[in-house]
């Protein structure tokens, strides 16, 4: 029963706690957000990452969201734009009603890797996801700063590796919040449920992500 006395009391209790600064520096999973059980080479990575940027451009899907195609589908080049984005459903207000937008994606059928790609460590990070996983489109995605992504849910979910990142870059599931340390690690994202990215570090945030395309989730 609320009492002055006892929202006081109350209160002290929260006041009193010791807050937790630390561990928001560092990865902590849910059901949502797993760390799966093998690495890749960070340094690797990123070195591969800077010979690709030297010799193609991201493009920028919405505002401070660049993305640059791993994978294209047999036969069609990678200058489709829609093929960046994708279906994703979102409640945009007060409504709070549901509604779907862009295209649904085949993600099985983008099998083949980019010409720019190839013979780099990402085409051994491919093939080594493509070895355990059904795997759709891959993109490297390119956060800019105090940036976040819209608050949707995506047909299929998704494999992050981060390549790029700040303390400050964080990924939320439903009612998780974590952050993704860029340290080789290879993480499950459950975006089937709601989530979002967001940079709110002041250096660039950028992310391989691989779509799971797992045979019920084709349109
Ligand atoms: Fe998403």
């Amino acid at each position: 029963m609320s009492t002055i006395v006892n929202d006081v009391k109350t209160m002290s209790s929260y006041i009193n706690r010791k807050v937790d600064t630390e561990s928001v520096a560092s990865f902590k999973g849910n059901e949502h957000i797993i760390k799966l059980n093998f690495t890749f080479d960070i340094k690797l990575i990123r070195e591969a990452l800077d010979e690709i940027k030297s010799k193609s451009e991201f493009k920028t899907t919405c505002s401070g969201f660049h993305a640059l195609a791993m994978t294209k589908r047999k036969g069609h080049s990678v200058d489709d734009d829609k093929d960046l984005i994708g279906r994703y459903y979102t409640r945009v207000d007060n409504s709070y009603q549901e509604i779907a937008k862009d295209e649904l994606v085949d993600e099985a059928a983008f099998t083949e890797l980019v010409d720019v790609f190839k013979g780099t460590y990402f085409e051994y990070i491919h093939q080594q996801l493509s070895s355990r996983y059904p795997i759709g489109r891959v993109r490297i995605l390119e956060k800019s700063v105090y940036n976040c992504n819209s608050w949707h849910r995506d047909p299929e979910p998704r494999i992050h590796i981060p390549i790029v990142t700040n303390p400050g870059a964080l990924f939320i599931v439903n009612h998780h919040c974590t952050h993704l340390p860029a340290d080789g690690s290879v993480y499950f994202t459950d975006t089937r449920g709601y989530h979002t990215a967001l940079n709110g570090g002041d250096q660039p945030r950028t992310h391989l992500v691989a779509a799971l395309a797992y045979p019920e989730y084709r349109p």
